[in-house]
């Protein structure tokens, strides 16, 4: 196979969400909370979840289909599947499983872990191997159920989070229409957010024992990650933008991982972004963590809001701790 070096255009999404949802009101018959409290602290009024019959795969591969069908692309002409999750319904990983529900028969398929930065982290993925001209045609799928993992019991965390699943398709393109990124990772502030594997002693013999045992619930330090957020993420987006040799005012969209819209506001007033350009759906998914921002991307294009050449400049970030922005045009 001859390798040829090209540019990358992101040329369609698709998102998905299970049709249950649960507002507010419904939250505060399972915990002691209220729609004000929620609704003031964290901007969210209602979150989707998905049933015990639903499956993460299912809603990952509906999202990709409405990508691919945008983008106009066969699933046979797709090269490579990352699905961006970290809540795979198998633990070896869930993007096999959407390659065959697709019949995406000629892509190689893998997981991509980085919780709530996974879909930025991906697309900079994705585009290492269509920039080597390896691939052309690349299926990026963030995707979260995170219900199965929330402490349902935790009123500090369970109102943040929901489920649903975003997809892009990004395509070897003449003009590279990824602009700049930048990613980073600090592991020391692990603490703050996780979802950890807790283990009990199994002896297998005289003097060999391993662990077995499950995940426990998310623990989160909302105060920390707050204040990560609010301090890391306007400094990421300057270096991506930097990168791009652009500034904030050249930007169409500020397209933030959907965490709380207090974060989403305090970001955008320190990039002096006005608060039309800042997209935010977080009222009526809450956090879907890998989801949110091809999931917000996608309303906003078929609302019409997004407009080919439009440039985005979108950050995720979270548990890690990890967090991440690009700058890219839109189609074209
Ligand atoms: N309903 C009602 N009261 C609640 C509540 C809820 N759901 N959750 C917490 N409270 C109470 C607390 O018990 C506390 O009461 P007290 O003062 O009597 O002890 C009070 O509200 C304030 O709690 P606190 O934790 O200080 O609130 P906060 O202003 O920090 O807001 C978050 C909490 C979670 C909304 C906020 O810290 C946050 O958004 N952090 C970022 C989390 C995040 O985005 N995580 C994912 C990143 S990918």
């Amino acid at each position: 196979m001859q390798q040829v070096a090209t540019g990358l255009a992101v040329t369609g999404s698709g998102s998905a969400a299970p049709e249950t949802s649960l507002d507010n009101d419904g939250l505060s018959q399972i915990v002691d909370t209220s729609d004000e409290w929620i609704a003031s602290r964290t901007g969210i009024r209602s979150r989707h979840l998905s049933g015990p019959d639903e499956s993460l795969a299912k809603l990952g591969a509906i999202a990709a289909r409405n990508a691919l069908s945008m983008a106009q692309v066969e699933a046979t002409d797709i090269d490579l599947i990352l699905l961006a999750t970290s809540t795979p319904d198998d633990l070896f990983g869930s993007a096999c499983q959407i390659q065959a529900e697709l019949g995406a028969k000629h892509a190689v398929a893998f997981d991509l872990t980085a919780a709530c930065s996974g879909f930025v982290f991906g697309m900079i993925t994705a585009a290492q191997f269509i920039r080597t001209g390896v691939y052309r045609n690349v299926l990026l799928i963030g995707a979260d159920v995170l219900s199965r993992w929330v402490d349902w019991t935790d009123r500090r965390s369970c109102v943040l989070f929901g489920d649903g699943a975003g997809a892009v398709v990004l395509q070897a393109n003449e003009n590279d229409r990824l602009l700049g990124f930048a990613l980073q990772s600090d592991g020391c502030l692990h603490d703050c957010l996780n979802v950890q594997y807790q283990g009990k002693p199994r002896p297998l013999t005289d003097n060999i024992t391993v662990s077995q045992g499950t995940y426990q619930p998310v623990s989160m330090n909302g105060k920390e990650v707050y204040r990560f957020a609010v301090n890391r993420v306007p400094e990421v987006v300057e270096k991506a933008l930097f990168q791009a040799d652009l500034t904030t005012n050249d930007i169409d969209w500020l397209l933030l991982h959907q965490a709380n819209q207090r974060i989403l506001d305090a970001v955008a007033k320190r990039l002096k972004v006005p608060a039309e350009k800042v997209i935010s759906n977080i009222a009526n998914y809450g956090n879907t963590s890998a989801a949110t921002i091809p999931l917000a991307l996608d309303e906003t294009v078929r609302q019409g809001h997004i407009k080919p050449g439009d440039t985005i400049a979108a950050s995720g970030f979270g548990a890690g701790l990890s967090w991440g922005a690009v700058v890219f045009q839109w189609q074209r």
